[in-house]
Parts: C-alpha cells; sequence; structure tokens
C-alpha cells in the first residue's frame, strides 16, 4: 500500500485504484471481480501454490487455521467450515436438534436458501413481517411466539449487512427459550451493541459466496457456536456423520470445505476485510449524504446497528421501479433487486408446509420497491459520484 495516497474521504488508495483506473463511461457493477483479481492475485496464488504443494486438498490445515481466524473474529469458540451458507444455516438447525415438524420463525425478506436450509433440516417456516429497515420485525416476533409457545426454534437474518438488534435478539432468546441460528450471511463484521453478530444465537452461520463481504472464490461456508457438543455434531454431519474413520453415528451429508477456498479466504481476502468494509462504509455515508432525490427514500441502519453495508437499499414507488433502473442503466449504474417474490410466495413454496402471519405489509413493500445501488469495496470515489449524480436526476 502507498501509505501517502489518500483518496478525499480519507481512506488510503490501494494500487488497485491506481492501476484500473475506469474510464468516465465504464458501467458502474454491483461487484467488480476484475478489480479484485488484480488487487489479490498475487496472495491468492500464494494461496494456491501451497495447497498444490501440500498434497492435501480437503479438511487439512488450510481449514483449520481459516475456522481459528473466523472464530476469533466472530468471538466465539468453535468455527466449522462448509461447502456453502445454505448448509451452514441446515448443519446449525440439525445440530441443534431440531426434529421434523418444528416451527421455525423466521422472515419472508432473504435469500431463499435461509428458507430452504429450514425445510431441509425438517422445519416448518413461520414467516412474520420485517420492520423498516427490511429486518425481522421483533415485536411481531413476539406475538408470534406468545401465540404459539411450543415454537423453539428462530432463524434471524442480518439482511443487507444491519445487525439485528442484540438485546431484542437475546431478550426473546431468554423469553421464549428459543435456539436462536442466526444468518450472518450478509453481515460478517457486523456489531450491535458492541456485539459482533452471530455472538447471540446458539449458533451463527456464514456464507463465502464470491459477491459476499467475505467471498471466495467459489462456494464455501462455516457455522460457528460457543456450544463444543453442537461444533462437535456439525463437523461429524458436514462429513456423512462420521464420528470417527468409518463410523457413521448420524446421517450426515458431504457439505467438507475444501483447502483451496480455505487458503484463499484465510491468506487473500481476509485480511483485507476490515479495509474492504471501511470502504463499503464510506460509500453507504456518501451515497445517505449525496441522494436528494424526494422521489427515493434511502431507509438508511437500524440506529444500534454497525452496519457492513453488504448491499445499499433505496425504495421507490412500486410502479416507477422499472422507470427507475432503467435510467439508472441508461447512466451506466447497475442495480438490482433484493428480493422480488417474498420466500412464501415461491412457487417452490406451494406444496411445502409453513405458515404466514398476516399481514406482510413491509415485506410486500420491499418486494415491490427496493432497488439495490452497486457498493462493492472496489467502487472510486468518482463512481459513487456518478451514482449518486444518477439517481439525483430521476425524474419520478
Ligand atoms: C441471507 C442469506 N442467507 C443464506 C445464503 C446462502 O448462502 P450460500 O449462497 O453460500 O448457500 C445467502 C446467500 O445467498 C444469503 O444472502
Amino acid at each position: 500500500m502507498r501509505s501517502s495516497q489518500l483518496s478525499n474521504e480519507g481512506v488510503p488508495l490501494k494500487s488497485r485504484e491506481v492501476e484500473a483506473i475506469p474510464t468516465p463511461t465504464s458501467k458502474i457493477l454491483m461487484n467488480d471481480f476484475a478489480r479484485q483479481w488484480s488487487d489479490t492475485a498475487e496472495s491468492v496464488l500464494s494461496a494456491v501454490r501451497r495447497v498444490g504443494g501440500s498434497g492435501w486438498y480437503i479438511l487439512g490445515k488450510e481449514v483449520s487455521q481459516f475456522e481459528a481466524l473466523l472464530a476469533a473474529h466472530v468471538q466465539r469458540q468453535n468455527v466449522v467450515g462448509c461447502a456453502s451458507g445454505l448448509d451452514a444455516i441446515e448443519l446449525a438447525l440439525r445440530a441443534c436438534k431440531l426434529t421434523a415438524g418444528q416451527r421455525v420463525l423466521t422472515t419472508p425478506l432473504s435469500a431463499f436458501a435461509t428458507t430452504l436450509a429450514i425445510i431441509r433440516a425438517g422445519g416448518v417456516p413461520v414467516f412474520v413481517d420485517v420492520d423498516d429497515y427490511g429486518l425481522i420485525d421483533t415485536e411481531q416476533c413476539r406475538d408470534a411466539l406468545l401465540e404459539d409457545r411450543s415454537m423453539r426454534f428462530f432463524v434471524p437474518v442480518h439482511l443487507y449487512g444491519h445487525a439485528l438488534h442484540r438485546s431484542a435478539l437475546s431478550e426473546l432468546q431468554n423469553e421464549f427459550e428459543l435456539t436462536i441460528v442466526e444468518d450472518c450471511a450478509q453481515a460478517i463484521g457486523a456489531f450491535s451493541e458492541g456485539h459482533s453478530v452471530g455472538s447471540t444465537g446458539e449458533v451463527c452461520a456464514f456464507s463465502f459466496y464470491p459477491t459476499k463481504n467475505l467471498g471466495a472464490m467459489g462456494d464455501a461456508g462455516a457455522v460457528a457456536t460457543d456450544n463444543m457438543a453442537v461444533a462437535a455434531r456439525c463437523r461429524a454431519l458436514r462429513n456423512y456423520g462420521q464420528t470417527e474413520r468409518y463410523q457413521h453415528d448420524l446421517l450426515g451429508m458431504n457439505s467438507r470445505l475444501d483447502e483451496l477456498h480455505a487458503a484463499i479466504l484465510g491468506e487473500a481476502f481476509f485480511p483485507r476485510l476490515p479495509e474492504w468494509t471501511q470502504r463499503r462504509q464510506v460509500i453507504a455515508a456518501t451515497y445517505r449524504a449525496g441522494i436528494c432525490n424526494p422521489g427515493v427514500l434511502v431507509p438508511g441502519a437500524p440506529e444500534a446497528s454497525q452496519s457492513v453495508w453488504h448491499l445499499f437499499p433505496v425504495l421507490v414507488t412500486a410502479t416507477c421501479r422499472e422507470d427507475f433502473r432503467l435510467h439508472l442503466s441508461n447512466a451506466g449504474v447497475e442495480s438490482a433487486i433484493h428480493y422480488p417474490t417474498l420466500i412464501p410466495y415461491q412457487a417452490a413454496m406451494s406444496q411445502i408446509p409453513h405458515q404466514v402471519k398476516r399481514p406482510l405489509t413491509r415485506a410486500e413493500e420491499y418486494s415491490r420497491s427496493e432497488v439495490s445501488l452497486p457498493i462493492h469495496p472496489y467502487l472510486t470515489q468518482s463512481e459513487v459520484e456518478r451514482a449518486i449524480a444518477a439517481v439525483n436526476s430521476w425524474n419520478p
């Protein structure tokens, strides 16, 4: 790093910004893996060479080292690497002994994987509405739990990189004796009341899908917990339920983490996470200060959340959304929608037992009105300004 070079936000400019200078008309992408590669290639290749030379490709030293790094980062005693975020949630629920038909409280506004994992683990998802920030509404969770006192499992999602309010989660946990599996796929490094996401529930799950704040060069995930027995069951479950060589005490799956992914994550990407997160936070602050189109609502982050801004959601009138996205696209700014169809309304759910605590007013509003703006760490200051100008020049 050339420490003398500072961007005008006071964040050090890395050599990538000097080398990969975008042309003024280049498209502003939701994710820019070419820039990430030019910044990280050397350390990625060093990790690959080490694994290649080791001759050990699955569940070895690299996986253990990455698990230790992550455990320290999320303040948990045990981390178990696995093949994806989807698997991490399923492993966590199965390790916590969710039994077939048990109801699991969760959010209708998330990646489908959150609910798919619950169903694969045998649970029956129960959906409640979200709050003004798109996060599961903990007051409505309380109402649902009071209505159904036998519900014991809860999978909240720290959506968009925002941390759910820690006290609200632990109050629910204590009052209703819940087993909480926190879905931290979008929120690694986010904090609430001084505590990392993933440190409140019994277990938490991470995804290292390439677009995530800490993304591998392929699929990967992890479970973190302080509960030794749960961790041991996750370790067995990820490897066919094997507790010792050729001894299968559980019916597990193949969700092993490759050494290559673990080495790349541990050596090339994890050390950059604080800088990447800081860059996302600076971009979010710049968007929040700069967007002043009355037709575009910027929800921001909940007060108690130290967000890591996996996504930057804005809201527009539902009937204008496509026009807004077209305007952005014409200005060379990519956008996305998270998520256009609520999970209980997906076709795959039609034959699957589940409950919806109606109404899902805010979640439906998000699914009709949300647009995500680009917020990856390799965006330059001038691209952020171009994106803001595009948003502000839209006439609803
Ligand atoms: C909130 C959330 N949960 C779970 C997942 C599943 O992670 P993966 O894609 O690694 O299976 C994702 C990723 O899309 C996600 O965003």
